[in-house]
């Protein structure tokens, strides 16, 4: 099986979350109790992902820096790269040429939030597939998405921005597992209207090809873009909902680590010590005790 490296894409001008994100980074505001890039974060390790790249902007990069160092305490490597202007989802492919080298990727746009049952084992068994994959997930309006249909014998055969006239319900959500010609397919694109390089446009190569697989998202789960103040506060009470109902935290990176059984208890005591007085804190102590 061919290695799969993960890039969380972290960057963006986030204007509809203005005036807050002119100061600062989206993926660094706490949705509910932690920052956002935790829950995109965890999505990569879930799946598996141990080498990830995070890419932002000049201004936000060291917050990042600052919030994960290297990865050593999640039992991860990160690596970090600048996108010097926002020049679209696909350009991240490009920008993570080297950290990819032959292996195959998965990108996770950091303002996107996954919850559901059986995440982590659709992302497990996703991420072994030989094939590029996306993740489609119903939703009420279709005509604010990249919407995906299928032919009548059930093959993804278009994706359409935003359309006007939406031929399903099924949008694109932001996490992409390519293959690696990914990369080459986004060097040779052309930036769109808007001045972009599309990822839209590299998930239509495959399309072509024959050689995407899509996922669809049960209604059980939840799938929201965080980017605006609607979806942001959305998920935030969903996230304090489900959190103080059941004792759980969603999106806690050590956690994850611990039961991959890439970080030990030992190692959490100093992370707990380094958390203070916090409820993250409380709750490292409480899954460290039941080990
Ligand atoms: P978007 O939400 O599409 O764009 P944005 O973050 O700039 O926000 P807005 O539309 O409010 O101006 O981006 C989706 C995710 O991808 C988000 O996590 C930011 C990231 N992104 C980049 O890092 N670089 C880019 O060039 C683009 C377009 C997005």
């Amino acid at each position: 099986m061919k290695t799969r490296k993960g890039i969380l894409l972290a960057g963006g001008s986030g204007s509809r979350l203005h005036p807050v994100t002119k100061i600062i980074s989206k993926q660094i505001l706490p949705l509910y109790d932690k920052p956002m890039i935790y829950y995109s974060l965890s999505v990569l390790m879930m799946a598996g992902i141990r080498d990830i790249m995070i890419i932002s902007t000049p201004r936000d990069i060291k917050f990042f820096e600052n919030l994960f160092g290297k990865g050593k305490d999640l039992g991860i490597s990160i690596s970090y790269a600048i996108q010097k202007r926002p020049k679209g989802i696909a350009q991240a492919l490009i920008i993570a040429d080297d950290f990819i080298g032959k292996s195959q990727i998965a990108l996770m746009l950091g303002d996107n939030f996954f919850y559901g049952n059986n995440l982590e084992q659709i992302l497990i068994s996703t991420s072994k597939k030989n094939i590029s994959t996306i993740f489609a997930y119903e939703v009420k309006d279709p005509t604010r998405y990249g919407i995906i249909s299928c032919d009548k014998s059930g093959i993804p055969n278009k994706i359409l921005e935003k359309p006007k006239k939406p031929k399903s319900n099924f949008a694109v959500t932001g996490l992409y597992f390519f293959e690696n010609i990914a990369i080459k397919v986004a060097k040779s694109l052309a930036p769109s209207k808007r001045g972009e390089l599309e990822i839209t446009d590299v998930n239509k190569f495959f399309l072509k090809q024959k050689k995407l697989n899509v996922e669809y998202l049960s209604r059980g789960f939840a799938w929201l873009d965080t980017g605006t103040f609607e979806s942001f506060f959305e998920a935030s009470q969903l996230i304090k909902t489900i959190e103080n109902r059941q004792g759980i935290k969603i999106g806690c990176l050590e956690e994850i680590s611990l039961n991959k059984g890439w970080i030990k208890n030992s190692d959490l005591k100093s992370i707990i010590k380094s958390l203070g007085k916090s409820t993250y804190a409380d709750y490292l102590k409480k899954i460290n005790n039941k080990r």
